[in-house]
């Protein structure tokens, strides 16, 4: 088995055997209901893997990647508020199985349990770790309001749109990839290069989610299929389909983004078809290539065991070729 598999199983049974038997259940139920959903747990594997590259046994990166887990699904539970997403890894958001306020607070409790979870390291390890995740979830945070901001804008640039994904996203998959780099007291450049091909790595990613909410498979993808085109999002795809648009198609396309109807499978049908028409799907998909090729060539110069490069590559390339 290879190491990143290994660390797939590793991750999910230690988060599964995570502990939150605290009371009141009505504030950590939704706690244990998320977890227990799972997800492809992405970024602590890359913790543990990224530590192990570095020199250090897998073990000392476990609460740095229990943290990032942690952080991550919190940053769900209230990004499903916030986008009124009804499902979440193919079953209900926490905001639709119990309310809103069970989301917010619920989610609250579970990023301070992520801080919690730097505790368990030496003072020097734990200041770099604490820095790196209060900057990022700062930015994860300004990314979500550009997103939001972006939602009632109509002059959206294909730069804001990277900027947004990358605050949104990518810093995150970064800080997982570093703080493995951090555990493992490698050097300054290593660290900064794992950062960067994280951050690459993650603006493919989100390019890529937002394709597959438009055109992926509800079944496997586990989201509702064109909950973005009903919020309004200004994706790459939507960007795109504007800028290559005739007259009439761009007309449509702006109309049916002025309305903010949210269960209309007309409004998904129609956008879907312009999207498609305007090349915009060619388009998300050469995006989305050439992002992943940006942290391929970072990985290039690393100088890192040749093993662990090929898994990093591989795993480059499995995520932009992911239905889920
Ligand atoms: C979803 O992340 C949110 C995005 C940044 C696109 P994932 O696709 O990693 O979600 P799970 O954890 O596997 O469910
Ligand atoms: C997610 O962006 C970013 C964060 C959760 C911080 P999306 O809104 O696209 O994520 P999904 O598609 O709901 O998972
Ligand atoms: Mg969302
Ligand atoms: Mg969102
Ligand atoms: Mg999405």
């Amino acid at each position: 088995m290879n190491s990143i598999s290994k660390y797939k199983e590793i991750t999910s049974k230690y988060i599964s055997s995570l502990k939150i038997e605290k009371t009141p259940n009505e504030l950590y139920d939704p706690i244990k209901y998320i977890l227990s959903l799972g997800g492809k747990q992405l970024r602590p594997v890359l913790t543990l893997f990224t530590a192990e590259i570095f020199g250090a046994k897998y073990e000392k990166a476990l609460y740095a990647a229990t943290a990032i887990e942690l952080f991550h699904n919190f940053s769900l539970i209230h990004d499903d508020i916030m986008d009124d997403a009804p499902l979440r890894r193919g079953h209900k958001t926490v905001h639709e199985k119990w309310n809103i306020n069970t989301g917010i607070l619920s989610g609250d409790a579970m990023l301070i349990l992520a801080y919690q979870y730097f505790e368990n390291y030496e003072p020097q390890i734990f200041k770099e770790l604490a820095q790196l995740f209060s900057k990022t979830a700062l930015e994860v945070c300004e990314g979500q309001q550009m997103d939001i901001n972006f939602e009632t804008r109509t002059d959206v640039s294909v730069s804001e749109y990277i900027k947004m994904i990358q605050y949104k996203t990518a810093v995150l998959v970064g800080a997982a990839l570093q703080m493995g780099a951090i555990v493992a007291e490698t050097s300054i450049e290593n660290k900064k290069a794992i950062y960067d091909f994280g951050l690459n790595l993650g603006i493919a990613f989100q390019l890529q989610d937002d394709y597959l909410d438009a055109f992926g498979d509800a079944t496997t993808f586990g989201k509702q299929i064109g909950g973005d085109i009903l919020e309004n999002k200004k994706t790459y795809l939507y960007l795109l389909a504007l800028e290559n648009a005739n007259t009439e198609q761009k007309q449509d396309l702006q109309t049916w983004f002025a309305s903010t109807e949210n269960n209309s499978q007309e409004k998904i049908n129609e956008v879907k078809y312009i999207f498609e028409n305007t090349k915009a799907t060619l388009a998300t998909q050469k995006q989305i290539e050439d992002y992943t090729d940006k942290a391929l060539a970072i990985l290039n110069d690393l100088e890192i065991n040749e093993n662990h490069k090929n898994e990093l590559r591989i795993f480059a390339l499995e995520l932009m070729n992911r239905a889920v």
